[in-house]
């Protein structure tokens, strides 16, 4: 840990955090790597990824404060299957008529149009051993300095006083990174249907 990194603190966040959720998914959400030249509209990525567990889920959103902004955060949900009916009660009506009409125009703004309008349905088999997930993104200056795994233990020590019994998450293929990271903090590859999947089971 450097002394610049040695100074940060992790609190939850609050409704005036929103655009820094958006932010730092968008500075993140090319496997890990800044997103910007890669969508015409900064907040398509946290539309998907990063503000509805703001909105939804405060009590397990978490962010990596430098003492004037926010610059990581882990996010989740206890409860996968109750989360995605929510939003598609609750969010993505709301988030298709922002971007109605918009024209893909950068290279991932149809596949994240298209997640949008069709957004991805729960595992239904992950559900009873596995049934809250999570997504982690810090910003490059940050990463590598212990934040990482203190982020993850704060969000499972929620999660699992919250009665959750286990945990799953996805990762794109080609973030390797990630990948060692997770494997490095106890998660074991339960991938299937072609997606790169990790998971803890937090009950024997
Ligand atoms: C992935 C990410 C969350 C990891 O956080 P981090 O702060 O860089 O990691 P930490 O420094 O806390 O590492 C924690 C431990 O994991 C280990 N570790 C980290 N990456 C590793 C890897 N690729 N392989 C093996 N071990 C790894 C560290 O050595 C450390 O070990 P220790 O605690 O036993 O000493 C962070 O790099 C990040 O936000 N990346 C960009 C966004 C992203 O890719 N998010 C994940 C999307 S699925």
């Amino acid at each position: 840990m450097t002394e610049k990194t040695s100074a940060l603190s992790i609190r939850r966040a609050t409704e005036a955090d929103m655009d820094a959720l958006y932010e730092i998914c968008l500075k993140t959400a090319d496997s890990g790597s800044d997103a910007s030249a890669l969508y015409s509209n900064p907040k398509l990525p946290g539309y998907i990824w990063a503000a509805p567990y703001g909105k939804f889920e405060p009590d397990f959103t978490f962010l990596l404060d430098d003492g004037e902004k926010a610059i990581g955060y882990v996010i989740g949900t206890p409860d996968t299957a109750a989360f995605s009916a929510r939003l598609a009660a609750e969010w993505w009506p709301d988030i298709r008529k922002i971007v109605a009409g918009m024209q893909p125009s950068a290279p991932l703004d149809a596949g994240a149009l298209e997640r949008i309008a069709n957004p991805d349905r729960p595992l239904a088999d992950l559900h009873a051993e596995y049934p809250a997930h999570l997504h982690i993104n810090i910003l490059p200056g940050a990463q590598s300095s212990g934040w990482g795994r203190r982020l993850i233990e704060t969000q499972l020590e929620a999660l699992k006083a919250h009665g959750a019994a286990g945990i799953h998450l996805g990762v794109s293929p080609t973030n390797e990174k990630a990948k060692g990271f997770y494997r490095h903090l106890g998660f074991e590859d339960i991938s299937r249907d072609g997606h790169v999947i990790f998971g803890m089971k937090f009950r024997a």
